[in-house]
């Protein structure tokens, strides 16, 4: 089968792309997508080890235009630096990936600044406060590869560190994102654990250990390191957290749940790609010590959960996310938005074939409701030549997209991307 992962060579700029249907009239700004792109020639990689590419798309009041840009120069592009996600902070984009700083990027250009707003390891997946507007951070293995200890801290607006601490973890995870409430982190501590071979896959150190069993940490923001506190987990593996939220006696965290984690060395082999992930909600008492409650969420096998960014960290209804409607295919054929208060799923399927990226859900205006805007997804077919923005009604995606954009090029697939309101690529700014 055609797959969207072997790389693209060009770095394009493209103005005036073709758009079907009528572009949202108070959507505008530039989508920014981060994903892997490997070198040319290397028929069977690791979908996780090609360095970073940014897509940029403009939505602008007279047409939508691109570029794309390597995250690095071609000298520094070592295997899946800077690939993960693309995030707007103090004012600049941030390309991310978990074992490296940020690489701070010029919206309007995609060329580096310079800027160092952190040392790495730094996650992919920090946390906006929207009441305070910090960027809260973790990065595991702080103290070189394969060592557990784990930093944890802020930026404030303006990018600088405003809380920094350490604790050590049970033994080096794989941990990609954080839990953010207003007032505690919570990381889980799950056993992709590094260890000293990697077995018959030489391109990760990271191997699933049931044996090792599954920890949640949780710690109040700006405490010590010291003070976190360990609850027993599941033994199970997972991604992405979608968001999390705390009342007066317990801590919610939502996530997408394997049983093991995919495209990893398992026990006998690597683990394949076609696990399904579920979502579910963690809660632990904040006065005890576990284990972690667990409750599912939904039967329905999805994975890239994100949130109306403005409610994050407080308790909401609407996950936005890619669902994989065919059984066994090499990833996520639809768009999806789960209903938590009523467990319904509306969803548009663009076919076996397709891959779908992760669903950006942007406010229809800024003072827009919760959960009233728009969603912006990527897409891919073999039937098509290039990929397509897709823009949907995030109320109604079963009604399909309102709005399709078509790139000037194929996208491989990726991971993670960010919109950002009323900043546009600036073409005529050569880099
Ligand atoms: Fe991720």
């Amino acid at each position: 089968m055609r797959t969207n992962r072997p790389p693209i060579e060009r770095e394009i700029d493209a103005r005036g792309l073709p758009l079907e249907g009528k572009l949202p009239s108070g959507l505008r700004g530039t989508l920014y997508r981060n994903g892997p792109n490997p070198r040319a020639g290397v028929a069977d990689h690791h979908w996780f080890l090609g360095p970073g590419m940014i897509h940029a798309i403009s939505l602008g009041e007279e047409q939508c235009a691109y570029r794309n840009r390597w995250v690095l120069p071609r000298d520094e592009r070592g295997l899946g630096k800077a690939n993960t996600h693309a995030i707007f902070h103090a004012g600049s984009i941030m390309a991310l990936e978990e074992a490296h700083a940020p690489v701070a990027l010029v919206p309007e250009t995609l060329a580096r600044t310079g800027a160092t707003y952190a040392p790495g390891p730094f996650t992919a997946h920090p946390k906006h406060d929207p009441l305070t507007g910090e960027l809260v951070f973790f990065g595991y293995a702080a103290d070189g590869a394969g060592s557990r200890m784990i930093r944890c801290g802020a930026l404030n607006r303006s990018g600088h560190r405003v809380w920094e601490t350490r604790f050590s973890a049970p033994f080096c995870s794989m941990v990609h994102d954080v839990a953010v409430t207003s007032r505690h982190i919570a990381l889980p501590i799950l056993p992709l654990a590094r260890q000293a071979t990697s077995g018959n896959d030489a391109s990760f150190a990271f191997a699933w250990h049931p044996e090792l069993g599954g920890h949640l940490a949780v710690l109040a923001r700006g405490a010590c390191g010291d003070a976190v506190r360990w609850y027993e987990a599941p033994t199970v593996y997972a991604f992405h957290i979608v968001n999390a939220w705390e009342d007066r006696d317990r801590l919610y965290l939502d996530l997408f749940v394997y049983d093991a984690p995919p495209l990893f060395p398992g026990p006998q082999e690597r683990i394949p790609f076609c696990q399904n992930a579920r979502p579910c909600r963690w809660s632990v008492a904040h006065d005890g010590h576990g284990p972690v409650r667990v409750e599912p969420l939904h039967d329905m096998v999805g994975e890239f959960g994100r949130i109306d960014d403005r409610i994050a960290g407080s308790r909401y209804s609407q996950i936005y996310c890619t669902s994989r409607r065919h059984p066994g295919a090499p990833g996520f054929q639809a768009v999806a938005r789960l209903d938590l208060m009523h467990g319904a799923i509306d969803q548009f399927d663009f076919g076996s074939q397709a891959f779908v990226s992760e669903p950006v859900f942007v406010p229809r205006q800024h003072h827009a409701g919760p959960d009233d805007g728009w969603l912006l997804s990527l897409v891919w077919r073999p039937d098509f030549a290039q990929s397509r923005l897709v823009i949907f009604d995030a109320g109604h995606v079963a009604d399909g997209p309102v709005a399709s954009v078509t790139l000037p090029q194929r996208v491989p697939d990726g991971f993670h991307g960010s919109f950002v309101s009323d900043v546009f690529l600036d073409l005529e700014r050569a880099l």
